[in-house]
């Protein structure tokens, strides 16, 4: 029989023990050998055609410093094309790169790149320029923002197209590629019947010291296998949900153990109910382009019975029979039959006060809005909306705030103050504000307040509704301590990885 030394049974009876093939790293960690060592220990198994060693190379980009930081920023060109778009600027792009917050190093790479990328031309007369359009997003920044959120790749994953760009990413200087030869160690048949030969032969070892051992004595004979009690073990990623789904569940279970009951409606919504049934009038700049998302195809929806439409016209123009004087204008139905994504959730609290009118109502909604806002550290244009009725005889605002109270302080908030302001379907109306001694600032937390007479006798409601929303991401930041809210969006693997269990 052949002999063979202690790492290479070793390493053929670990071949053995996964199937007979695998690669060098993976027989690392199973056998805890080093590289080096079995490597030569595969040298010689291959000679005794015990084994065939299997090469491979591949190449491995990765961005360097600079290449994650356009990632994140936009590349320096994109940025000052950005910047002279809106500002107007068409003088020269070196004068108006200075206006920018590109880095003085910088500013030569942007207009080298705007030249060579022909995302400007130059008016031979003045060397200025002319207001450029915006250039499409280019395979360098798809790329650039794939490496980010992937931490890297091989070339034979991004396939011929991609692999070319990647190399322009290197000559950048904005990514490194590395070659790495993977090796893999296959046993032959020869192989695999020594493999089995070796670890009948061999002495057991037990990994368990069983009742049976003691009683019988056989432990005394048994040799134990030594256990390394300080290694450290590997981390794993286990899978999750979301952080921000956690945040989900959490406020839903909060709700739920308060006593309320969850509605859900549509995203897409009449400007009705986002609206006009919370007596917001149809010139209200809340309705403007701006903040609302319009969908233009379909571009109408229905409308709900003709007894709410016209009780909720006639509020709009003078007041009904609330005792208000309402808005003093010509209520349209077409404006009202838009469809919008909904902006707030308090579309679907209405809704439901419309079709369920006796007390006691406790309903809750945890759901999307949309809002046409710029994206920054601390807004997005699709968020989440917390959102709460009560209905019942003698409610009062004390009430309201006392639930708040409770249901802030299951977010562990104890500074919770409510400041007066305003919202055109409530009166009186507050905002919930919560003390952060961390950052020393007081936060908004929702907004709150009674429902009007001009909101409740359109819908035949004759109790008092108690109503607050708010959004749900604040409440997150807060919990997850981010001081940037992109983070709960933009799939950081990263981060996810990282943030744990929390519920
Ligand atoms: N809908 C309001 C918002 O989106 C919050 C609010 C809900 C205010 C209910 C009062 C009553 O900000």
């Amino acid at each position: 029989m052949i002999k063979l030394r202690k790492n290479e049974q070793k390493t053929l009876q670990t071949l053995s023990n996964i199937n007979g093939k695998a690669a060098v790293d993976h027989i690392m960690e199973i056998s805890g050998l080093a590289h080096s060592a079995i490597m030569r220990a595969a040298m010689n198994l291959s000679e005794l055609k015990l084994i065939q060693i299997h090469e491979q190379t591949q190449k491995i980009i990765t961005l360097n410093e600079e290449g994650e930081d356009y990632a994140t920023q936009g590349l320096p060109e994109r940025r000052l094309i950005e910047y002279i778009i809106k500002s107007g600027n068409s003088g020269k792009p070196e004068e108006t790169a200075k206006n920018t917050k590109l880095k003085s190093h910088q500013i030569p790479i942007a207009v080298g790149w705007l030249h060579r990328k022909g995302w400007i031309k130059i008016k031979t007369d003045d060397g200025t320029i002319g207001t450029p359009t915006r250039p499409r997003e280019g395979d360098d920044e798809k790329l650039l923002k794939l490496l980010y959120r992937k931490g890297g790749s091989t070339l034979e994953k991004l396939g011929r197209e991609m692999s070319r760009v990647a190399v322009n990413l290197k000559r950048r200087k904005l990514a490194d590629i590395e070659e790495k030869t993977i090796r893999t160690l296959e046993l032959t048949k020869e192989g695999r019947n020594l493999a089995t030969q070796l670890t009948e032969g061999l002495p057991q070892e037990a990994s368990q010291l069983t009742p049976e051992m003691i009683i019988s004595g056989k432990w005394r004979t048994t040799k134990l296998r030594r256990f390394n009690v300080v290694a450290e073990g590997s981390q794993t990623y286990p899978g999750k949900a979301h952080p921000l789904q956690q945040m989900v569940n959490r406020t839903r279970q909060i709700f739920l153990r308060m006593g309320f009951t969850e509605i859900r409606g549509p995203l897409v919504e009449t400007a009705f109910w986002n609206f006009d049934a919370l007596f917001q009038p149809q010139d209200h700049p809340a309705r403007e382009m701006q903040d609302t998302f319009y969908l233009s195809v379909p571009e109408k929806g229905g409308l709900p019975s003709k007894q709410i439409v016209d009780a909720v016209a006639k509020t709009h123009e003078n007041g009904w029979i609330t005792g208000s004087k309402g808005w003093g204008y010509q209520w349209r139905k077409e404006e009202a039959q838009r469809l919008v994504l909904r902006t707030h959730t308090t579309a679907e609290t209405i809704k439901y006060l419309s079709r369920h009118r006796s007390p006691p109502i406790k309903v809750f909604s945890v759901d999307r809005v949309y809002r046409n806002e710029q994206l920054t550290y601390k807004n997005t244009a699709e968020f989440y909306q917390i959102e709460g009725i009560v209905v019942d005889k003698d409610v009062t605002l004390q009430d309201l705030m006392g639930t708040l109270k409770m249901f802030y302080r299951r977010f562990g908030l104890e500074k919770v103050e409510f400041w007066p302001c305003y919202f055109p379907y409530t009166e009186p109306s507050a905002q919930a504000m919560v003390y952060l001694p961390k950052i020393k600032r007081w936060i908004e937390l929702c907004g709150m307040g009674m429902f009007r007479p001009e909101v409740l006798a359109p819908m035949k409601i004759d109790y008092p509704v108690l109503a607050w929303g708010g959004g749900l991401e604040r409440l997150a930041m807060i919990e997850l301590g981010l001081d940037d809210i992109r983070l709960l969006y933009n799939n950081n693997l990263n981060w996810l990885r990282r943030s744990p269990l929390r519920l």
